[in-house]
């Protein structure tokens, strides 16, 4: 078991070391500190992920998941106040959420944020709008079959497990490197699951880096290469998945399962 405090005893990071050095990993999260307010939630998280990697990234309900999704997207809140955060090179904590976006950050937030009035094809073509461009209306149709069916329907209008294609897919319309999604699984039912489960395993393989935030701990563990887990919005886990599917004592006292 790689229990974070194992690999990193209290003290012995490297205050001075410097994040250009570790270019190697594509996304680099460093000592990352983040508030609402006064409200200190994300309290010094690190971790890294290579290209092309899935990494699920759990915790119980409250353990800063969510917001520390949203301050690797650089919203304004909670508000970063110390850390770095590198995506293939780029200081993302050095930018605003519009920047960290066109650096290749593509949040897909719980809600789905689905544009009322608007065709499936009309969400995907507003993606489109800002360059750079990512994948073709087409490209993301051939991955996800439903919404070329359903291209002239209201998304508002599509079923739970469509709206979240839909919301995968304009991000993949958007030239992004790596994938942040909140809770996609939420409120599907298993078979939708396993469905978008295998889709984004094809968007791993055509070479998307994914970060996957799930209350559905082992769907995203079979998914996911490796796992990192937040309780009180500090990592107490970084290791493989299969480490945390296969050690009940941790998902008991971590995840609750
Ligand atoms: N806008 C906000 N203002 C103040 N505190 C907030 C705000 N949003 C979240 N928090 C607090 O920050 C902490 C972490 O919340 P966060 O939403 O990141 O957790 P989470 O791990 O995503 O939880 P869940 O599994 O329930 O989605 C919680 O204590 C929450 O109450
Ligand atoms: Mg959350």
């Amino acid at each position: 078991m790689t229990h974070v405090e194992e690999l990193r005893p209290e003290g012995s990071f490297d205050k001075h070391r410097n994040m250009a050095s570790t270019h190697s990993k594509f996304l680099s999260v460093w000592n990352v500190e983040a508030y609402y307010g006064e409200s200190y939630i994300v309290q010094g998280v690190s971790f890294d992920i290579h290209e092309g990697e899935i990494l699920a990234l759990l915790g119980r309900n409250g353990a800063g998941k969510t917001s520390t999704l949203r301050t690797i997207a650089r919203l304004d809140s909670p508000a970063l106040k110390h850390g770095e955060i590198w995506l293939d090179h780029q200081p993302l904590h050095e930018m605003r959420a519009h920047q960290a976006s066109a650096a290749g950050i593509g949040l897909v937030p719980e809600d789905r944020r689905i544009i009322p009035g608007l065709t499936v094809e009309e969400n995907l073509q507003l993606a489109q709008i800002a360059p750079p461009k990512g994948w073709s209306i087409d490209r993301v149709y051939d991955l996800f079959p439903r919404l070329g069916e359903r291209r002239k329907q209201e998304g508002v209008t599509l079923s739970g497990g469509e709206q979240q294609m839909l919301s995968i897919a304009r991000a993949l319309c958007r030239d992004i490197k790596v994938l942040l999604l909140d809770e996609p699984y939420e409120g599907l039912a298993p078979v939708i699951v396993q469905e978008i489960a295998k889709t984004l395993q094809i968007i791993r393989d055509q070479g998307i880096t994914t970060v996957i935030v799930e209350q559905n701990a082992v769907a995203a563990l079979k998914l996911a290469d490796r796992a990192v887990i937040l309780d009180i919005g500090k990592v107490v886990f970084d290791g493989s998945a299969r480490e945390v599917l296969e050690d009940d004592a941790l998902r008991s006292q971590y995840l609750a399962i």
